[in-house]
């Protein structure tokens, strides 16, 4: 679960701070599934073999809310040992608008949640709390996340998709 945490970050943060020089495009498309849990989270690319396998997830609250924390919780098993040079592919559209195209270093971000690569082959638990800024602004974010190791196999496709109401809703 330690790596659906690293994305669950990227997530949160790349969505909610990076709005500038938006480029129009189509938002990619692929075959979800979803995860056990109460979450936004789903599991993309679901024709291609994957080496986290993601039993349960859960966010709470489920939508996430502007201004308040976001806590993720989950379960998964590694299937193989992740080394240095792993990668994480981030898309963020907004409404039909593709805002970001970023490449992380995964052993990086991991570190910046004291983890360290490599990372064992196993079970992996999750607990994580996220900070979500108020000035997100409304609309509808599908955030994409595809790791892979540094051969390029593919270790998870996670895909979220969040609506921020207006201002001054109330739900
Ligand atoms: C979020 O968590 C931090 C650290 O635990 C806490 O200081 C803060 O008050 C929390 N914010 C909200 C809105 O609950």
């Amino acid at each position: 679960m330690k790596l659906v945490l690293c994305l669950a970050t990227l997530v949160a943060t790349t969505t909610c701070f990076s709005l500038s020089n938006p480029l129009l495009q189509l938002p990619l498309h692929s075959l979800d599934d979803p995860i056990p849990g109460d979450s936004p989270v789903e599991v993309c690319d679901v024709e291609e073999p994957q080496l986290l396998q993601i039993h349960t997830m859960t966010t709470s609250p489920n939508p996430p809310e502007r201004g308040q924390n976001l806590t993720i919780d989950g379960f998964a098993d590694l299937s193989k040992r992740v080394e240095e040079g792993a990668y994480v592919d981030v898309d963020v559209t907004y409404g039909y608008i593709k805002l970001i195209h970023t490449t992380y270093d995964l052993c990086d971000k991991a570190s910046t949640i004291s983890m360290e690569c490599p990372l064992e082959k196993g079970p992996y638990k999750l607990q994580k709390q996220v900070a979500i800024p108020d000035q997100v602004p409304p609309g509808k974010y599908v955030v994409t996340a595809r790791a892979y190791t540094k051969e390029d196999e593919l270790i998870t496709c996670l895909s979220a998709e969040v609506v921020f109401p207006p201002y001054g809703s109330i739900d």
